[in-house]
């Protein structure tokens, strides 16, 4: 299994995205994490289309769009054709999860599930085969710069026997509070992508910390 860093724009320096982003793929990171906010499902706002669009034209690495909203299902079109990697939702935030997971894959993205601290594992027996991506949440969703919660770590270990169980490829990725004290003990319990904020934007260098993350993980493999 690899490690696979996910930087979050939320804590980038907005002035500086194209350098920003190209210093933190430089680092290796993989991924280009989105946190898309309402100010109903979380409280706080932050983007939409325009942003994806905008990170689409910068780079060609695969753009982790999350979101924090209420009905995700209004955004399928336009974040798709906004160039949108994953679309990966919370199954609190709709009714039909399974239909919305689907759609993501007709229109072309990778469908994602992401679980809340307090989102039992049960669910993602029923929408199995539909994900391509389970996001556990390390955090309550909302803010960067928040302390990993250790019970996180046992929700990795379930979600990654679950998915081992019935031979899912789904990827397993840990959101909230990541940093170098924090994910080796989330890689050790199965996680395979690292959301990061604070802990790569919030430095003088983004590429370093990325290397610095990847690291981590490499001594406990
Ligand atoms: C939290 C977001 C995270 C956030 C992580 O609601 O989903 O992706 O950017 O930030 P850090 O790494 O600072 O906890
Ligand atoms: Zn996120």
């Amino acid at each position: 299994m690899t490690v696979r860093i996910a930087p979050s724009i939320l804590s980038a320096d907005l002035g500086r995205l194209k350098e920003q982003v190209e210093s933190v793929v430089a680092g290796g990171a993989e991924w280009i994490h989105v946190d898309v906010m309402d100010g109903h499902f979380v409280p706080n706002l932050t983007f939409g289309a325009p942003l994806i669009r905008a990170l689409r034209k910068l780079t060609d690495r695969p753009l982790d769009v999350h979101l924090m909203v209420e009905r995700p299902e209004q955004y399928l079109d336009d974040f798709a054709e906004a160039g949108a990697t994953l679309f990966t939702f919370h199954p609190e935030a709709t009714v039909h999860v399974q239909r919305h997971l689907a759609a993501a894959r007709e229109l072309g993205m990778r469908a994602g599930l992401a679980l809340n601290p307090s989102t039992p594992v049960g669910v993602l027996h029923e929408v199995m085969d539909d994900v391509d991506l389970v996001l556990v949440m390390s955090v309550n969703p909302g803010f960067g710069g928040q302390a990993y919660l250790p019970q996180a770590t046992d929700k990795i270990r379930r979600v990654r026997g679950l998915l081992d169980q019935h031979g899912a490829r789904a990827v397993l990725e840990v959101d909230g509070g990541i940093t170098i004290e924090t994910i080796a003990e989330a890689w050790g319990a199965g996680a395979d992508t690292f959301v990061a904020g604070t802990s790569v934007f919030g430095t003088a260098d983004p590429e370093q910390a990325v290397r610095n993350l990847v690291r981590q993980c490499a001594v406990r493999v």
